[in-house]
């Protein structure tokens, strides 16, 4: 897809950015997990350009991409707002939306806020549910964290959940990199998406009423979005598909590309006359 160079405005004013690649085939958007940004879907747009338009934005706050100062002002329901603001900018009429963990939440609110620009929809390392109460109070330790600390206080903390064992201890080049694309993330961002996680809703009632095709990926050493739990929910989605990724933990784009980029692939080319 062409992205316009300087962006677009969000509804509320802010100058959100995206990474894109491809510029034929179907129209793929992808939402990133938390404390991330677009850099997280680098081999999917390097790889899948014959294959898909693809659109990679920066979720407001993160990345290149400007963000309120207000945690309040950041909610699922804005980031999907965000997403199809993205949509109306490049003349798309759908999509199919590729959510990671966070991006995974933003993505479900997506096809229920906004089914009818919705083609297919890819769920990674990701789960409908809201916090419990404990997930709440640790959000709000770490938001105090940042506010006083700056995001260096958290990023062993996120590091050690985010990638998979074989990751952490054979390709340190990765670790090095989700290391400095988690360090780079301005706290206001990383604040709001912590706020807009705690306060969002279960989406795991209105799973049926997601009536396209649905491909969901799980890394099979995810402590986080474990495949176990993934099986708890899938049957809910009236068409869905179920992978897991040997080898890989939370980061699945990034730790295991290869395996990624064919399952998505194949899904997407599946889809036939869908879009
Ligand atoms: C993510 O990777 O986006 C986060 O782990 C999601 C979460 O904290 O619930």
């Amino acid at each position: 897809m062409l992205v316009p160079t300087p962006g677009i405005a969000s509804g509320d004013g802010f100058r959100l950015r995206a990474r894109a690649s491809g510029e034929t085939g179907v129209p793929l958007l992808f939402l990133h997990g938390f404390p991330f940004d677009s850099s997280q879907w680098k081999p999917q747009l390097e790889a899948l350009a014959s294959v898909a338009a693809m659109l990679a934005p920066d979720a407001r706050g993160l990345g290149e991409s400007e963000g309120p100062r207000n945690p309040l002002h950041y909610s699922m329901a804005v980031y999907a707002d965000d997403a199809c603001a993205w949509l109306d900018a490049l003349d798309r009429e759908k999509a199919v939306v590729a959510g990671l963990s966070m991006g995974g939440y933003v993505a479900l609110e997506f096809a229920l806020r906004h089914p009818d620009r919705l083609a297919a929809l890819i769920l990674m390392d990701t789960h409908p549910f809201d916090d419990t109460p404990e997930t709440i109070r640790s959000r709000r330790t770490s938001q105090q964290a940042v506010a006083t600390g700056g995001v260096a206080v958290i990023v062993d903390d996120l590091l050690e959940r985010v990638l998979g064992y074989r990751t952490r201890h054979l390709k340190p080049e990765i670790a090095a990199d989700v290391r400095a694309m988690i360090s780079r993330a301005p706290p206001h961002g990383v604040i709001g998406a912590l706020e807009a996680m705690a306060r969002r809703r279960d989406t795991s009632p209105y799973l049926g009423e997601i009536d396209v095709p649905v491909l969901v990926v799980a890394g099979e050493e995810d402590l986080l979005t474990p495949p176990a739990q993934a099986r708890t929910w899938v049957p809910a989605l009236p068409v869905a598909v179920f992978e897991t990724i040997p080898g890989a933990g939370h980061l699945v784009t990034l730790e295991a590309p290869q395996r990624v980029n064919t399952v998505i692939q194949a899904f997407v080319e599946g889809l036939g006359q869908v879009i």
